[in-house]
């Protein structure tokens, strides 16, 4: 790959926010051009080994509900052979079982590609039980099942990830129209991860374009309705810390992000379709050097967050309807909205969009997601000797 160096960072404690990175050539080349070895240029060539050498240990998460099995196949068509594909479900079981015809078709598939793989309903017994053995409670709701939602799946994707040994993960929607998208995701992950200097590095995925049919033509929008306003936000509670005015964070809601183990297991995670605006927060909280950390080690290691833009359309299921919309701005703008260390005068700015836009009323307060606590308090020796991978996929762990 051959890739524009990440020269400009925002540094807010600890953590360092590099400024999206630009993508040349998606394949930067057999051999290794030794005019990048100079110092006097802007552009990297990453190698072709290095990027096997992360994706060999990286897991890529999936999550599904109720989406439709060609997507599915595509995305997993797209995620290079070395990812382990782990797809977590929330699909309906009744009255149609939706999930046991994606475990059918991802069964298939993988046998034929020779691809391993594990896939799990994450309201079954068996990801419940691995929570349960590894003494992490919070995720269980009333009937001891994980609770819905994408974060939960997520989170059971984690776990499932770092129970297999991977030392990277990352998140890939089912709901993608383009498998050639999705390769360039996973490869920007590696890419991104790739040039951490830390062990607590994050790399998420910047959309080139979101194509729209505007007057019977296609239109190529840069920016999303909800990440337009998350981004906006996010960047005033940098400027409002530092006293300049910043447009460094261009990624407040990238479902398609990946991390390396050691920082997905340090971050506290936000329910729902708050999950990856809660992440800035949660950096911001815990390595900015406003609170005091709870993990030294880290904070001296310094967290990195790439940014990478990606160069295919972004092209998902559009048809979710304006609620679910209003629902992603409403979670978004809550989580910055109740952190300790928002400030009020942007407490205040997020209220007034959030009433101007009719999400809240006049007199409502807003919703606060429900967090979980970091992983790495979960007793995970304990959690993987109890579990029984046959179940699971094709994929037993050595
Ligand atoms: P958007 O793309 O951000 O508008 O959100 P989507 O509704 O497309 O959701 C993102 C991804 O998460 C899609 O692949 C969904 O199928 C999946 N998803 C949504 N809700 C859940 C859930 O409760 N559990 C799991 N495991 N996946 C979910
Ligand atoms: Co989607």
């Amino acid at each position: 790959m051959r890739l524009e160096l990440p020269l400009r960072a925002e540094r807010f404690g600890a953590n360092l926010f590099y400024h999206s990175q630009k993508l040349f050539e998606i394949d930067g080349g057999y051999e290794f051009d030794s005019k990048f070895a100079s110092p006097f240029h802007v552009i990297q060539q990453i190698t072709r080994e290095r990027l096997y050498e992360i994706e060999r240990d990286m897991a890529i998460v999936i999550p599904i509900k109720n989406e439709r099995l060609r997507l599915l196949e595509g995305v997993l068509c797209g995620i290079p052979h070395d990812c382990l594909p782990i797809i977590v479900s929330n699909s309906r079981q009744e009255p149609v079982d939706r999930f046991r015809m994606e475990c059918n078709m991802i069964d298939s598939f993988c046998r034929y590609a020779k691809k391993k793989y594990i896939s799990i309903h994450q309201r079954s017994p068996e990801m419940a039980r691995i929570f349960e053995n590894g003494g992490y409670h919070d995720i269980l709701d009333d009937e001891g099942l994980v609770r819905e939602g994408k974060a939960e799946g997520m989170l059971a994707g984690i776990v499932l990830a770092n129970l297999l040994g991977k030392r990277y993960v990352g998140f890939i929607d089912s709901d993608n129209y383009f498998p050639g998208a999705v390769f360039e995701y996973a490869r920007l992950f590696s890419a991104g991860l790739s040039q951490a200097k830390s062990p607590f590095s994050m790399a998420r995925i910047q959309w080139h374009s979101k194509p729209k049919i505007v007057d019977s033509d296609l239109f190529f929008a840069k920016w999303g309705r909800v990440s337009r306003i998350t981004n906006q936000y996010l960047n005033q509670f940098l400027s409002y810390y530092s006293g300049y005015e910043t447009d460094a964070l261009c990624t407040g809601n990238a479902g398609e992000h990946a991390m390396s183990m050691p920082l997905a297991l340090l971050l506290d995670y936000s329910a729902g379709f708050s999950v990856e605006a809660y992440h800035f927060v949660s950096l911001l909280e815990k390595f900015g050097g406003v609170l005091p950390s709870p993990f030294p080690e880290a904070t001296k290691s310094g967290i990195e967050v790439f940014q990478m833009e990606s160069r295919n359309p972004h092209l998902h299921v559009v048809n979710k309807g304006d609620a679910h919309i209003r629902e992603m701005i409403h979670h978004s703008l809550a989580v910055l909205f109740h952190s300790e260390i928002c400030p009020v005068r942007l407490k205040k700015e997020i209220l007034r969009e959030l009433r101007r836009r009719k999400i809240v009323g006049k007199d409502d307060v807003l919703l606060a997601p429900r967090k979980y606590p970091a992983l790495r308090g979960m007793d995970f020796d304990t959690a993987s000797k109890m579990t029984d991978w046959a179940l699971l996929g094709n994929f037993i762990p050595v």
